[in-house]
């Protein structure tokens, strides 16, 4: 497979097109931006940590039963992936009240619900990413709700298999953030990346926080931390 040219720059991930029109290479780069690019650094190795860290991932599920658009790495900061048409919410699914949740609704970060909770944003940073209900996606036309009911079971699905696989490396998983596409036959995928970039993951020892809170929040130590997720799951998963 050759890489062709950059399509689309992200803020964390280049996407290049291949001499094979169904593939892509996603690579992922050392750049972490928080709050709508007021906050920006660049974090040494970031992009070798989450390429290994959701491709590991990203087999995982797939050895697991979920199609996700991953194909293989193919170098230390590169995937290939299939091309899928990105479907323009995010879904964030909710295990532990943290973060936007917590502020907007004033309740304390740590609070355990009796349901896991699953929000959708819109895509669309100059309207900084708006919450939008099942009604609203397919009032735009983003999703019909049977692919919605779809989108939910996968995403519930995922959430159990991450939580076992974190807490096997002593890891909390409080929320993270999975995208959809669906493949040039219909079908609905998991796209996009599983990483401390898009998830909150504490120590279950210490209550440390280990993801991207810890540049969002200055807490320190950010490349140390997501070295240390990455040897745990990476050794857990044998690669
Ligand atoms: P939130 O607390 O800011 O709503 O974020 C919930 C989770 O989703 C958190 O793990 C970070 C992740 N997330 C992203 O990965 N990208 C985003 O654009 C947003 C809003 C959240
Ligand atoms: N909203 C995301 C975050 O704060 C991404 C970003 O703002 O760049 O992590």
């Amino acid at each position: 497979m050759k890489q062709l040219e950059l399509l689309y720059e992200g803020k964390s991930k280049l996407i290049y097109a291949t001499d094979c029109s169904e593939r892509v290479v996603v690579r992922f780069k050392d750049d972490a931006t928080a709050f709508y690019n007021i906050k920006r650094a660049k974090i040494e190795n970031k992009g070798k940590m989450n390429c290994a860290i959701s491709s590991n991932i990203l087999a995982f599920l797939e050895a697991n039963g979920i199609n996700t658009h991953f194909v293989e790495q193919i170098d230390e900061t590169s995937q290939l992936c299939r091309v899928v048409e990105h479907l323009p919410f995010e879904v964030i699914v909710r295990n532990v009240i943290a973060g936007s949740m917590a502020k907007r609704l004033g309740i304390d970060e740590g609070v355990v619900p009796e349901n896991t909770i699953f929000d959708l944003c819109l895509k669309d940073e100059e309207l900084g990413d708006p919450l939008i209900n099942d009604h609203h996606a397919v009032a735009l036309g983003l999703a019909t709700y049977e692919e919605l009911v779809k989108i939910y079971e996968i995403s519930a699905r995922v959430n159990t298999l991450l939580t076992e696989l974190y807490a096997g490396v002593g890891i909390r998983l409080v929320d993270f953030k999975v995208e959809f596409g669906r493949s040039s036959d219909g079908e609905l995928v998991l796209a996009d990346e599983l990483t401390p970039d898009t998830c909150r993951i504490w120590d279950i020892e210490t209550g440390e926080c280990m993801d991207k809170d810890r540049f969002r929040r200055d807490l320190g130590r950010v490349r140390e931390t997501y070295q240390e997720v990455a040897s745990r799951l990476c050794n857990a998963l044998n690669k």
